[in-house]
C-alpha cells in the first residue's frame, strides 16, 4: 500500500480495526501513517482514548456501527430520545450529531431511502455541551461485538474469506 502510495496510486491509506496497542506499533513502523481507522464507535463504546490516541498520529478516526446495529436497545434509549426531543430529531439524529461533533467520521448503514435521508439531516442543529456530557456517561468502554484481543476471535477472522 506503501509502494502504491509513493508511486502516486493512492491518494491515502485507510485501515481498520487497529485498536490502541495494534495501531501504535502499525503508526509508528509505516512511512505513510493511515489516513483514517474504522473502528467500533458508538454511544455505548465510545472510543475515547482510541481517538486522542490516533489524534496523536494524525490519524482521523471513522466509526463503523455508528448505531451500535440497534443492539442494546440503542433505538430507544430513553437518553437519546429526551435530548433528541429538545431539538426535534431522532435517537439516531442526536447519536450521529454527538460523533460529528466529536471529530469521528461516520457511515451509517441503511438500506432505505429515508431513514438515509433522516442520517443526513444532522447539520442544522447543536448538542450542548451539556447533551455532550450526558450521552458521555452511556459508554461501556466495552465492544457489543467481538474482543479483537482474544485469540478465538483473531482465529475466527482469519477463516472470513
Ligand atoms: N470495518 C469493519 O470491521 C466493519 C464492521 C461492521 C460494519 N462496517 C461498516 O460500517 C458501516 C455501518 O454499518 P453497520 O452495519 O456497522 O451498522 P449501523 O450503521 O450501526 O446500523 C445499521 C442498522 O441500523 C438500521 N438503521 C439505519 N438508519 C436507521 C434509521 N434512521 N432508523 C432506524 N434504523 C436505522 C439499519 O437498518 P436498515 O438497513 O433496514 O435501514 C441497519 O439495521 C457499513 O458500511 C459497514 O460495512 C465495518
Amino acid at each position: 500500500m506503501e509502494e502504491a502510495y509513493q508511486e502516486g496510486k493512492l491518494r491515502a491509506i485507510g485501515v481498520s480495526n487497529f485498536y490502541p496497542d495494534h495501531f501504535i506499533d502499525l503508526a509508528s513502523n509505516m512511512d505513510i501513517v493511515p489516513a483514517v481507522n474504522q473502528v467500533e464507535t458508538h454511544v455505548f463504546d465510545q472510543q475515547i482514548e482510541a481517538q486522542r490516541i490516533m489524534e496523536e498520529f494524525g490519524t482521523r478516526i471513522m466509526s463503523w456501527g455508528p448505531l451500535a446495529e440497534g443492539r442494546n436497545n440503542f433505538f430507544t434509549n430513553p437518553l437519546l430520545a429526551e435530548i433528541g426531543h429538545k431539538y426535534g430529531k431522532s435517537v439516531v439524529q442526536v447519536a450521529l450529531r454527538w460523533l460529528i461533533q466529536r471529530g469521528v467520521v461516520i457511515i451509517p448503514k441503511s438500506t432505505h431511502v429515508e431513514r438515509m435521508r433522516q442520517n443526513i439531516d444532522i447539520f442544522d442543529f447543536t448538542l450542548s455541551d451539556e447533551d455532550m456530557a450526558a450521552i458521555a456517561t452511556l459508554d461501556t468502554g466495552k465492544s457489543l461485538f467481538f474482543d479483537h484481543h482474544d485469540a478465538e476471535t483473531a482465529r475466527m477472522f482469519m477463516g472470513w474469506k
